[in-house]
């Protein structure tokens, strides 16, 4: 064996529960996951925490480790101090169900509210013509693996819970931006108006911390949200159906 840690962890259930040290051992490479898990072997097997790949590519180990959102099972213990104790947290944003396990489900109500792509009519799979531009152009957002990161970091919904209802959060605003920008989306209305109105995209003041956490590199705030709020703006003040709509008023 290694050294010898200390690791903080959260123990508790809904909103009742307490920071608790431990020391543990640890051996060179180990990320924060493995001591978690060691922390189940020795001290506490009742710890609750959620994982599955161990590699980066399920999204289920999300925390906070020191207070940022991180996945637990890529964070490697040689990022902090050996004489540093390392505090590990479920994710802020959601409510606790035990220990690290968060109950995501806001994510997933709001993944039922976004209308899925809409392939054109009379066209058969396999028969679809896409230019390689816009090809790349959705695949930056399709790797994604939904660990919800960016959802608990943005402020319109960490610190404010009645944001929940009116704010989708940037992973499915990113959704909505993948949509819009898909050249054979036939979805029956405007995705960049439903991002401002059923999504919230105007709580959005684009802080970018959604992009700092995520762990697939992401360009979630540069290249999904910027460009949709540019382009609902090319649309709500470009004079022709600006004209039309005030003509619809009179
Ligand atoms: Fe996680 Fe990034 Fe997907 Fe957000 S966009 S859920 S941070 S992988
Ligand atoms: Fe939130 Fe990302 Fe916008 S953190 S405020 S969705 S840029
Ligand atoms: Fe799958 Fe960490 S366990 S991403």
């Amino acid at each position: 064996m290694g050294q010898r840690v200390r690791l903080r962890v959260w123990r508790g259930s809904g909103d009742e529960g307490e920071l608790r040290d431990y020391e543990v051992e640890a051996e060179e490479g180990e990320v924060v996951l493995d001591l978690l898990h060691r922390l189940q072997a020795t001290h506490c097997p009742d710890l609750a925490v959620r994982w599955n790949c161990k590699a980066g590519k399920c999204g289920s180990c999300s925390a906070e480790v020191n207070g940022r959102p991180r996945l637990t099972c890529m964070t490697r213990m040689s990022l902090f101090d050996p004489e540093e104790t390392v505090t590990v947290t479920p994710m802020r944003t959601f409510p606790v169900i035990k220990d690290l396990v968060c109950d995501v489900s806001y994510n997933y109500v709001k993944a039922r509210e976004v209308p899925g792509f809409t392939p054109p009519a009379g066209v058969e799979p396999g028969q679809y013509r896409m230019w390689q531009r816009d090809v790349e152009r959705s695949q930056e957002f399709r790797k994604c693996i939904e660990c919800f990161l960016c959802q608990d970091t943005c402020h319109v919904i960490r610190d404010h819970e009645e944001n929940k209802e009116a704010f989708s959060g940037p992973r499915f605003l990113m959704r909505v931006a993948e949509l819009e920008m898909h050249p054979l989306d036939d979805h029956d209305g405007d995705r960049a108006e439903e991002a401002r109105g059923e999504h919230g995209l105007g709580l959005c003041n684009i802080t970018k911390c959604c992009t700092e956490v995520c762990p697939e590199h992401i360009r979630i705030t540069d290249n999904a949200l910027i460009p949709l709020k540019e382009r609902l703006a090319d649309r709500r003040y470009d004079p022709i159906p600006w004209l039309f709509r005030r003509r619809g008023q009179d």
